[in-house]
């Protein structure tokens, strides 16, 4: 698993790509680490001046490792993506994502930090934190109500609907949907557009928006506080042993 994510650089952009195609790129902690200290990477390297983040095979992430879930959940030991969320909502310079596939759970709020997104037409979003007798992560419970409207961020966060990449676009989630065979020219362009421009104003613009006045790191800390109690809950329970022994979960038994 030493090469689930593969960094490569060309000019100033730093392409980040998960690499784990078997378990339809799940998140594992090293990967979350990895993707983290890219990031960082690209923050201190005045050389480097955009990230790009996508995935292989046909799915970008199926989001955290569920059988890492199930272990945390068994030893309550700190969450992989502590530091990974934190560290992408506080990027300085542009983080670009090319979506090729299903993203589910933090695959999607995720997205919530990046500055432009480009979706394959094959790209789904998938939150599913309440049929996993979860709550969402990533300030995502305050900046989608945000970006799309409270009835459209419940059909997704509540429900767990999936939303196509043709309704994404349309809600204003991504930027582009292209075809599947032109996302990562389509992607790279972008990104070496970004990185042709003088970096200071980039820094500053993406600055100017980011930091406003709503509380991203206070409403990730809450809805981590949340999260950590549910992934010990029966609920979780019963949903990640349900994925594993590939049934439907039962919640009929719950209050
Ligand atoms: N964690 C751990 N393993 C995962 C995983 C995850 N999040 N997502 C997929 N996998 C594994 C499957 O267990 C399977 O492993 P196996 O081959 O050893 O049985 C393999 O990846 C392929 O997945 P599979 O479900 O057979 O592929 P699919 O094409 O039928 O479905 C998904 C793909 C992504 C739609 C489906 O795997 C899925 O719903 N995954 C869980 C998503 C999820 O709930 N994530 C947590 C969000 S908070």
């Amino acid at each position: 698993m030493d090469d689930a994510v593969i960094i490569t650089r060309t000019d100033g952009v730093l392409e980040i790509r998960l690499n784990r195609p078997e378990k339809k790129n799940a998140l594992t902690r090293t990967m979350y680490d990895a993707m983290a200290d890219a990031f960082v990477q690209v923050d201190a390297d005045p050389t480097l001046r955009v990230a790009l983040l996508t995935g292989t095979g046909d799915t970008f992430t199926s989001g955290n490792d569920i059988t890492d879930f199930q272990a945390r959940a068994a030893n309550s030991r700190e969450g992989s993506a502590s530091r990974f969320l934190p560290t992408v909502s506080a990027m300085q310079k542009p983080l670009i994502a090319a979506v090729n596939g299903a993203a589910i759970g933090v695959g999607t709020t995720m997205l919530m930090h990046c500055d432009l997104i480009i979706a394959a037409r094959s790209a789904r979003f998938i939150m599913p934190f309440t049929s996993l007798g979860l709550v969402p992560e990533a300030a995502s419970s305050l900046l989608f109500p945000r970006l799309l409207g409270h009835q459209r961020a419940s059909a997704l966060l509540l429900l767990g609907e999936p939303l196509d990449a043709a309704t994404a676009h349309e809600w204003g989630l991504v930027n582009r949907v292209v075809e599947d065979a032109a996302l990562m020219q389509t992607a790279r362009d972008i990104a070496h557009r970004l990185a042709s421009l003088p970096p200071q104003a980039v820094r500053l613009t993406k600055g100017l928006m980011r930091h406003g006045a709503i509380d991203v790191a206070g409403r990730m800390e809450e809805e981590l506080r949340l999260f950590r109690e549910r992934l010990g809950s029966p609920e979780a329970a019963e949903a990640f042993k349900a994925f594993m022994e590939k049934r439907k979960p039962d919640f009929s038994r719950f209050a």
